[in-house]
């Protein structure tokens, strides 16, 4: 019997393509099924996973946070519940998180609260500037009933709001040269999360805000779209963002914190006990949460201190009064835009 060429090419051909076939059902290559395929495991049906998508690296207080909540979780469920962390805007970004969140793509991500005040206008009370003063005030507007208040608003855009965890306060970062009089900001181009309030606050101090995502800040500032940014110590210095912007000042005059979200559908169809292991999860890390947030931006800042390229500076009581001038119109735009009572909510949470 001859075999002609053509044959034995189609054969061959053929031949591989079913040995790929075969490799690749055996790998879940084709499946969108994320656990590895095991002959012996049982209880694969009972297994939930929860896709966690965020944008920092996992050296800070949100990726530490985001392990910290995977370990208690899989303990408590006894491998059952499994948090999959994906850091550094490797699964999605600023601009696509929410989307995805929605989608049921991702079930769990934790952005700034300044990044979500487009959607819900009232959150942008704590973008504030100079209204939370230290730690102490930090954690109890972020445990209290303003913050319970915010997380319950998720609800009109079909999210489950869950916590609020801390990354502390937010200093001035730029290239070239220090900014720490009001007059340093004059036509700084400075990049700013999607906030209105964070974009008047550098209107008022007569800068050029920029709005940019966290993962192209590097690149803007490499290619100089960008020149300074406000962030905290933990995300200047773990994103190398000092090697471009070598003065800091510790300004302290907003903070930056997490809103823990999850797509409302999949909390939905949890069982009571399962939902009780996330909240009690949550509620077992939240003062841990809050002591590695200061932890870490202090253990980061010594860093910075001993890098000979870089100038930290600390903002003086009558320049910080000055910044203070400065923006104090700012609140009447908050209270053209904003129902006014959430302000006062906020003070009298700080002071109480
Ligand atoms: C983050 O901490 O999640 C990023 C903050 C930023 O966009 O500056």
């Amino acid at each position: 019997m001859v075999i002609s060429l053509k044959n034995l090419i189609i054969g061959s051909f053929l031949s591989i393509l079913i040995l790929i076939a075969l490799l690749g059902y055996r790998q879940n290559i084709f499946t969108s099924t994320i656990l590895p395929y095991d002959d012996e495991q049982t209880g694969l049906d009972n297994q939930i996973v929860i896709k966690f998508s965020h944008v920092v690296a996992e050296n800070t207080p949100k990726g530490i946070a985001a392990e910290k909540f995977k370990n208690l979780v899989e303990t408590k469920s006894d491998g059952r519940i499994i948090v999959q962390i994906y850091p550094n805007a490797m699964l999605y970004n600023d601009h696509n998180e929410l989307q995805a969140l929605k989608d049921g793509e991702i079930q769990m991500i934790a952005p700034t609260f300044s990044k979500m005040t487009d959607y819900l206008p009232n959150w942008q009370v704590l973008d504030l500037p100079f209204v939370i003063e230290n730690e102490e005030q930090l954690e109890r507007v972020l445990t209290g009933p303003l913050s319970d208040k915010l997380l319950d608003e998720l609800d009109s855009i079909n999210i489950k709001g869950l916590t609020f965890w801390s990354n502390g306060f937010k200093q001035m970062a730029s290239s070239d040269s220090p900014i720490i009089e009001t007059e340093d900001f004059l036509d700084k181009k400075i990049r700013i999360m999607p906030s209105n309030i964070l974009e008047e606050q550098f209107n008022l101090l007569k800068a050029n805000p920029v709005e940019a995502s966290f993962d192209d800040v590097f690149n803007e500032l490499e290619n100089q779209q960008i020149n300074a940014q406000e962030n905290t110590i933990s995300n200047i210095y773990s994103k190398n963002f000092y090697e471009m912007e070598n003065h800091i000042t510790l300004s302290n005059h907003g903070i930056l914190s997490y809103a823990v979200m999850m797509n409302h559908e999949f909390w939905d169809q949890l069982n009571t006990e399962d939902q009780t292991i996330l909240l009690d999860a949550l509620e077992e890390m939240e003062i841990w949460q809050f002591e590695q947030a200061v932890e870490i931006n202090n253990n980061n800042l010594q860093a910075l201190l001993r890098e000979e390229a870089v100038s930290i500076y600390k903002l003086n009581k009558v320049s910080r009064n000055k910044w203070k001038k400065e923006l104090f119109p700012i609140y009447d735009y908050f209270k053209k835009n904003v129902h006014p009572t959430y302000l006062d909510e906020l003070i009298q949470e700080i002071n109480n």
